[in-house]
C-alpha cells in the first residue's frame, strides 16, 4: 500500500468507527440461560463483542457470566425474577444486600458496566391471576433505596419488564391512538410508571408479533413484518403498515393519557423464533430480525414516537430447559443455536446487508461425534412409545411437533431423535443410550435433511434433574396473547 493508500486507509477505518458511533445506542440482546449444557460464558461474552452486542439483558445473577463481563463495555441489564419479588418487597434488608452482593461489588474500574436493575419479569402478564402486581411497586422501591445508599441511583437504574398485555385498543375503536392501560391493572402500573418517571429511569415493554400472527388466523402475514402491506392501519394522519409500529404507538398513548407522553421506553425483548410451530422458521425469523433492525436502526421511530428506539433482541440461543407451557417455539427463540452458531444470515449493522453472517462464538468443544439411536434391528417392540415418551419427557422433542423441523421422521426417526436427545444432555453416558435394549450407539450421523441431531457441547454443566428446572423457571416467559386485535 503507498502512502496516500494508507492515509486512505486509516481515514476510512476512522470514518466507519465515526459512523458506528454515532449510529449510536447499539443493539441489545437477552441472554436467557435456561439450557441444559450451557456456552462457556467467556467465549460467548467475546462472541457478543466481535458481533457488535452493546447492550446485554440477563433475567438472573450468574456468577460466571458477570465474571466473564469484568471488563468487558458491554452494559448490563439485570433481572431480578418474580419468585424474588415477595422477599424484594416486604425486606428493605433483603433487597440491599441483593443489590451490594450482585451489583455493588461489580462497580469498580474493570468491574461490569450495569445500567438497570429490570425488577420481576413480566410481573402483571395475565396469565399470573395478579400473583405479583401489589409486589412489585414495594420492590421497586427497595431495590431503588438499596441503591440510593450504595450511591448508584443516578448510575443504575431501576426499571419493571411489562408484557404488551398491559395495555389495548377498545375493540370498538381498534387504533393505537385510542390506547389505555388494561383497567384491572391501570392503577397499579400508573403507580410504578409515576416512580420510574420521577426517579428518571424507562418504562420497559415486551412485544410479539410472532404471537399476534400465531395465535389468530385471521392476522395478515404481511403485517407482522416490515416490509410494508397493502391494508394499512389508519389512525388519523398516521399510517400503521407493521403490528410493531402499531403496538408500541398504543403504549405511547396510553402514557400521554396517563400523563406522561414523554416517558423513555426500552423495548426489553422482541423476537421471532425458527422451530416449534406454524411460522416459526428461520426464513421468517431472518425475516422479521433483519427487517427490525433496519426499521430500529434507521432512527425514524414510529408514526407516533420519531427518534431512536432502545431495544433488546429475544433472543441469544435456545434454551432446551424453558417451559413449553405457551408452546415449543419456546425453547427455539435464539438468533444462535445451543452452540454459539448463528443459524441464519443478519446483518446485525442493521445496513441490510443480505449476505452477513454473524461470528459464531469460538473454540467451542463438542462431546464426541456419537449419536444414539433405536437399534435398526429391531422389528417390533411395544414398549417403544414409553421409552420414547421417557426420554422426550426428560430432554427436549420440541422439533418433533406438527410444524417443526423433525416432523417428517418415521416412528424409528421419532425414537431415534428422542433417545438421542436425552444420551446427549446427559453427556453421552453409555448408561444413557440403552432403553431397555432398544438403542444402540452409532458414529454415523442420523440428521435427515431439516432435521439436525445434535451433538451436545461439552463443557456446560448438564443439569441432571431436568424437571424440576422447567418447574423453577415458570417465572418468565410465559406470554400471552399480546395484542390489540386491529382490524
Ligand atoms: C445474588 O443473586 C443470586 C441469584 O439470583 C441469589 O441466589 C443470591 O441470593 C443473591 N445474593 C444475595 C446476597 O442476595
Ligand atoms: C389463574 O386463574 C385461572 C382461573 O381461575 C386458573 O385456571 C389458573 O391456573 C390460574 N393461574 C395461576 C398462575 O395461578
Ligand atoms: C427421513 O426423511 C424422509 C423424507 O422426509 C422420510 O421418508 C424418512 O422416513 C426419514 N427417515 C427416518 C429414519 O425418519
Ligand atoms: C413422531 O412424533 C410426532 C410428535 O410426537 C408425532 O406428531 C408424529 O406423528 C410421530 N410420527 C410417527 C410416524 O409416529
Amino acid at each position: 500500500m503507498s502512502k496516500p493508500e494508507f492515509s486512505l486507509f486509516i481515514f476510512s477505518i476512522v470514518m466507519v468507527m465515526a459512523i458506528s458511533g454515532c449510529i449510536g445506542i447499539g443493539i441489545g440482546v437477552n441472554w436467557g440461560t435456561m439450557t441444559t449444557n450451557q456456552l462457556p460464558p467467556d467465549k460467548a461474552v467475546k462472541m457478543l463483542e466481535r458481533n457488535g452486542f452493546k447492550k446485554l439483558k440477563l433475567f438472573e445473577y450468574d456468577e460466571g457470566i458477570l465474571g466473564a463481563l469484568l471488563g468487558s463495555r458491554i452494559e448490563v441489564k439485570l433481572a431480578i425474577p418474580n419468585y424474588m419479588l415477595r422477599k424484594m418487597s416486604r425486606d428493605p434488608s433483603y433487597a440491599a444486600a441483593w443489590v451490594d452482593a450482585n451489583v455493588t461489588s461489580y462497580i469498580y474500574d474493570g468491574g461490569v458496566n450495569i445500567k438497570y436493575i429490570a425488577v420481576g419479569n413480566e410481573p402483571f402478564l395475565q396469565s399470573y391471576n395478579s400473583t405479583y402486581s401489589q409486589l412489585v411497586l414495594p420492590a421497586v422501591r427497595n431495590v431503588y433505596a438499596a441503591l440510593c445508599r450504595a450511591g448508584l441511583n443516578s448510575r443504575i437504574k431501576v426499571t419493571v419488564p411489562f408484557n404488551a398485555d398491559v395495555y389495548n385498543s377498545p375493540t370498538t375503536n381498534p387504533v393505537p391512538s385510542a390506547g389505555d392501560f388494561r383497567p384491572e391493572v391501570r392503577d397499579a402500573v400508573i403507580e410504578i410508571i409515576h416512580f420510574l418517571y420521577i426517579n428518571d429511569s424507562p418504562f420497559t415493554v415486551n412485544i410479539y408479533p410472532f404471537l399476534s400472527l400465531s395465535s389468530n388466523d385471521y392476522f395478515p402475514d404481511d403485517f407482522a413484518f416490515f416490509d410494508g402491506t397493502n391494508k394499512p392501519v389508519n389512525d388519523g394522519m398516521l399510517v400503521y403498515t407493521n403490528v410493531f409500529d402499531a403496538n408500541f404507538d398504543t403504549l405511547v398513548a396510553a402514557l400521554s393519557r396517563a400523563g406522561y407522553a414523554d416517558m423513555d421506553i426500552i423495548v426489553g425483548e422482541i423476537g421471532w423464533p425458527t422451530d416449534g410451530k406454524k411460522n416459526a422458521n428461520t426464513e421468517n425469523a431472518q425475516k422479521f430480525n433483519q427487517g427490525l433492525l433496519k426499521h430500529l436502526l434507521n432512527g425514524n421511530g414510529t408514526p407516533a414516537r420519531k427518534g431512536q428506539i432502545d431495544f433488546y433482541m429475544f433472543s441469544l440461543v435456545d434454551e432446551n430447559a424453558k417451559s413449553v407451557e405457551p408452546g415449543s417455539f419456546e425453547r427455539h427463540w435464539g438468533i444462535f443455536e445451543y452452540d454459539g452458531k448463528p443459524k441464519y444470515n443478519i446483518d446485525l449493522s442493521g445496513s441490510g446487508d443480505d449476505d452477513k453472517r454473524p461470528v459464531p462464538v469460538k473454540e467451542v468443544e463438542y462431546l464426541p461425534k456419537r449419536w444414539c439411536v433405536v437399534n435398526p434391528g429391531l422389528t417390533y417392540a411395544d414398549d417403544l412409545a414409553d421409552n420414547i415418551d421417557y426420554a422426550c419427557r426428560m430432554s427436549d422433542c420440541t422439533a418433533l411437533g406438527f410444524g417443526s423441523s423433525c416432523n417428517h421422521l418415521s416412528l424409528q426417526g421419532n425414537a431415534s431423535y428422542a433417545f438421542n436427545m436425552y444420551y446427549q444432555i446427559y453427556n453421552q453416558n453409555s448408561w444413557d443410550c440403552d432403553f431397555s435394549g432398544l438403542a444402540i450407539v452409532t458414529e454415523v450421523d442420523p440428521s435427515n435433511g431439516s432435521c439436525l441431531f445434535p451433538v451436545m457441547i461439552a463443557c456446560g454443566q448438564s443439569i441432571a434433574q431436568f424437571g424440576g428446572v422447567v418447574e423453577s423457571v415458570l417465572g418468565y416467559g410465559w406470554w400471552y396473547l399480546v395484542i390489540l386485535v386491529m382490524l
